[in-house]
């Protein structure tokens, strides 16, 4: 048996959404009960707020090259362009620690492991003792989607995936929503409920990006008429099962908070009989909750938000086309969608660190 060691681990964003949840989930498993923190932040702030089950927590500015030299593992959620700036600055500079990215720059970089442990632990085992040091979350619409049809895939039935998706306004980021929520308050004060018809007329001329809207634009167009997010599916899925994953998708941005939703068409190799693909489904992991048609009430964001659930309903064979299914999925884009295949690819990383340790009489090679 080993003993735990203490790393030092760094959170890089850590005031943003991704970064406020993803401290609330190691928080809420001690999952760094015995390590030293350092939280990075753009700007100089007051470290009294904080509370962290950890063994000391600092604070650090996220310019500040030698205390991210420090670390033995950095988690960053500042984003592509930080990353793209910093983490090779770190690697010129001699840093050999683990990064865990939760932004899109390295996605596809054949360097790079992308991390969703339900389905791909046994390759994220295997980079660990290949001595891999660079992991990153997949977008968070593929992992959901992964997540939610795990069932089906590990049966190796479906020949097509066609997703359109209800995407909350969190995962545009927190200026967003902050403008989303400034315009439902301005909205709230002018309602002339008398007048219903004219109300809502005012309210959607007056509309000037996501107040009672639907936004068939996620991310900028790229090949195709399709936009990034779109083709990010079948990108980051083929990478994650390590085969071709053909998906096509529609991305529309919608009114929800922290949610988000996605109306699924398999094409499967053949017909099978619909409990069959329920049971399946079921079973792709433990997470997922199978909602039945007599519960409507459960498939909604309301009881999934802030949950690590993930909730699929409406399961029904196609009318025309018997080895066609629809269904329909919902799951928190900033946990399973963000923060929560980085905290748990951290604590891979922490009981690698400790069984290497517990096999060796030296530091380990292969932090700093
Ligand atoms: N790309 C996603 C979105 C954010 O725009 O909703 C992922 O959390």
């Amino acid at each position: 048996m080993y003993k735990n060691s203490s790393f030092k681990v760094g959170i890089i964003g850590w005031r943003g959404m991704v970064g406020q949840v993803l401290l609330e989930r190691f928080n809420a498993t001690n999952g760094l009960i015995n390590q030293a923190i350092f939280l990075f932040s753009s700007q100089t702030i007051d470290a009294t707020s904080i509370s962290l089950n950890a063994k000391t927590v600092s604070f650090e500015r996220s310019d500040d090259i030698i205390a991210l030299g420090q670390c033995d593992i950095l988690i960053s959620c500042q984003g592509s362009a930080y990353t793209q700036h910093m983490l090779p600055v770190l690697r010129q500079q001699g840093w050999h620690g683990y990064w865990l990215d939760a932004a899109s720059h390295l996605r596809l970089d054949s360097k790079t492991l992308l991390v969703l442990d339900p389905i791909n632990q046994v390759s994220i085992e295997s980079a660990l003792m290949n001595n891999q040091k660079t992991f990153v979350g997949p977008n968070c619409c593929t992992s959901l989607l992964l997540l939610a049809l795990q069932g089906l895939y590990d049966k190796d039935i479906i020949q097509h995936v066609d997703t359109h998706t209800y995407q909350a306004i969190s995962g545009a980021g927190s200026t967003q929503l902050k403008n989303y929520l400034t315009q439902i308050h301005a909205a709230s004060t002018d309602i002339n409920l008398d007048n219903i018809i004219q109300t809502c007329n005012q309210l959607e001329k007056n509309n000037h990006s996501l107040l009672n809207n639907v936004i068939p634009w996620v991310d900028v167009l790229s090949d195709h008429g399709a936009t990034k997010e779109e083709l990010k599916f079948a990108k980051e899925a083929t990478k994650i099962h390590g085969k071709e994953t053909p998906i096509s998708a529609t991305c529309v941005r919608v009114n929800a908070l922290r949610c988000h939703s996605q109306s699924i068409t398999l094409t499967l190799n053949k017909n099978h009989p619909l409990d069959d693909i329920k049971h399946w489904l079921s079973h792709g992991n433990t997470w997922i909750k199978l909602i039945d048609d007599d519960a409507p009430e459960l498939l909604s964001p309301k009881p999934i938000s802030n949950t690590l659930d993930i909730a699929v309903g409406r399961i029904r064979q196609d009318s025309y086309r018997p080895n066609v299914i629809h269904l329909f999925t919902i799951g928190d884009q900033l946990l399973w969608g963000a923060a929560e295949p980085l905290v748990r690819t951290c604590q891979m990383i922490l009981t690698h660190l400790n069984q290497a340790l517990g096999t060796k009489t030296d530091q380990v090679d292969c932090v700093k």
